[in-house]
C-alpha cells in the first residue's frame, strides 16, 4: 500500500491509476524448446542480464507493499532459473498467491516437492500437440511430449489440479477431439485450448499458423460437443476455448487497459504493461534505475497509454472505449506502424483491411510446419539491432 508519510518523493498516486494486481515475473528468456508461437521479443538472446535472486526479492516485496496479490512466473522456460525454489518461498512468505507456467520440461518429481514445500500454489503445463510426432516437432525437441505426459501426471499425484494449456494453430487445431481425449484420459481439471495470439516469434510466422476460419468455427463446434457430454458424463474436465483477434469485430480491452492492472518484469528488469511492449518506440524503466512505485505511478512508459486522451478517432468517441480501450497497442503498432492507431482487429478501425487480409491469406497459406522459423537463439541473433 502506498505510504502517506511526509516524504515528498512519495507523490500520491493520480486517482484514475489502480492497483498492479497481476505481477508477472519473467525470470528467464533461456528455454529448452523452440515454440515457433512464443511471444517472447525476437531478439531475446541479446537482452540484458538477468536480474539476480536479490533483486527479484526486492521486487516481489515491492509489488506486494503495492498492492499485488497474483503472481506468475514464466519465462522462457522459468524452471532453468536455479533459485525457484527460493523465490516461490519468498513469494509464499510474502502472500502472494503464485502460478507457475512451464512446458514441464526439466521438472522432476524431486522439483515439484521442493516447491510444494516453498508454498507454490498452482502448476500450468504447455503442450503442443495431442501426439507426440507433432507435439515434438512444434517443441523442436524429441524428448517433450513423454515428459509432458510424466510430468502433468505427476503434477496431480501431488495434490495440485491439472491444468493444461494447448496453443492451437493451423498445423493442429483439426486434431482438436484428440486434444480433448488427450486431457480427458489425463484426468486434467482445467485445459486452455487457446488459439495462438499474434505476438513475438508467433507475430513472424503468422502466415503459417493461423488457422482458416472454417478450422475455427469446427474447433470450436466439437469443443462445445466435449463440453456437454463431458458434463452428461460427469467428467468435470472444464474446456477454456480462446479465439484469435483475426476473427474478432470488436477488439479485446488488452491486459484490461494499459497499465491498470498487469505488470510484467522481464529476465532483465525492465518493467512493461504488458508482455508485448519491449518492442514498442517507448522508453520503458527497469527495476534496476528505479522503484516500482515510481514506475507503476509516475514512468512515461506505464502512463504513455493510460485515460483516453492519447486516443485519435474513431476510439475518441467510440462509446465503446470504456469496454476495450482501443484494443491492443501492440498489436496495433506492429499492424499499423503507430501503437496509438485504433487496434486494426476493430470492424471501425480505418485499417481493418489488414485484418481481412489476414483472414484471406489464412485460406490459401500452404506452408508446412518445417517452413516456420523456430525461436532458438541462432535464429534470434538475426533480430538483434545493430548499433
Ligand atoms: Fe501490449 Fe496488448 S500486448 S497492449
Amino acid at each position: 500500500m502506498h505510504s502517506t508519510g511526509s516524504n515528498l518523493a512519495e507523490i500520491p498516486p493520480k486517482p484514475a491509476v489502480g492497483l498492479p494486481l497481476w505481477l508477472l515475473a519473467e525470470l528467464t528468456y533461456r528455454c529448452p524448446l523452440q515454440c515457433p508461437y512464443c511471444s517472447n521479443p525476437l531478439d531475446f538472446a541479446a537482452q540484458g542480464k538477468e536480474l539476480t535472486t536479490e533483486e527479484w526479492f526486492s521486487v516481489l516485496r515491492q509489488g506486494r507493499e503495492m498492492g499485488a496479490a497474483q503472481l506468475g512466473f514464466s519465462g522462457g522456460e522459468p524452471l532453468v532459473r536455479q533459485d525457484l525454489a527460493e523465490l516461490i518461498g519468498e513469494a509464499r512468505r510474502l502472500g502472494y498467491y503464485t502460478n507457475l507456467i512451464t512446458s514441464g520440461i526439466g521438472l522432476t518429481e524431486q522439483k515439484i516437492r521442493a516447491f510444494k514445500d516453498a508454498g507454490l500454489d498452482h502448476i500450468q503445463i504447455s503442450f503442443q500437440a495431442s501426439d507426440a510426432q507433432v507435439n515434438n516437432m512444434l517443441a523442436g525437441s524429441k524428448k517433450a511430449f513423454d515428459q509432458k505426459l510424466e510430468m502433468a501426471r505427476m503434477v496431480k499425484a501431488h495434490g495440485y489440479p491439472m491444468v493444461l494449456n494447448f496453443v492451437t494453430h493451423r498445423h493442429n487445431i483439426d486434431s482438436i477431439d484428440r486434444i480433448i481425449e488427450l486431457c480427458v484420459a489425463l484426468e486434467a481439471d482445467f485445459v486452455e485450448l487457446a488459439t495462438c495470439q499474434f505476438y513475438g516469434w508467433a507475430q513472424l510466422n503468422r502466415v503459417g499458423l493461423l488457422p482458416t476460419r472454417e478450422q475455427l468455427e469446427r474447433a470450436e463446434r466439437i469443443t462445445n460437443e466435449y463440453r456437454a457430454r463431458l458434463a452428461a458424463e460427469g467428467k468435470p474436465v472444464k474446456l477454456i476455448f480462446v479465439t484469435p483477434d483475426y476473427y474478432e469485430e470488436r477488439p479485446k480491452a488488452c491486459m484490461k487497459g494499459w497499465g491498470s492492472m498487469f505488470l510484467t518484469i522481464t529476465p532483465d528488469g525492465t518493467a512493461l504493461p504488458c508482455h508485448g511492449a519491449r518492442q514498442l518506440p517507448v522508453a520503458f524503466p527497469n527495476v534496476r534505475d528505479h522503484s516500482l512505485h515510481h514506475i507503476w505511478y509516475d514512468s512515461f512508459g506505464f502512463n504513455r497509454f493510460r485515460g483516453y486522451e492519447w486516443m485519435p478517432e474513431p476510439c475518441r468517441s467510440c462509446d465503446e472505449k470504456e469496454k476495450d480501450f482501443g484494443g491492443c497497442r501492440c498489436q496495433a503498432f506492429m499492424l499499423t506502424g503507430d501503437a496509438s492507431n485504433t487496434d486494426p482487429v476493430c470492424g471501425k478501425s480505418p485499417r481493418h483491411d489488414i485484418i481481412l487480409k489476414a483472414r484471406e491469406e489464412a485460406g490459401t497459406a500452404t506452408a508446412g510446419i518445417g517452413q516456420l522459423t523456430f525461436r532458438n537463439e541462432r535464429n534470434s541473433r538475426l533480430f538483434t539491432k545493430k548499433g
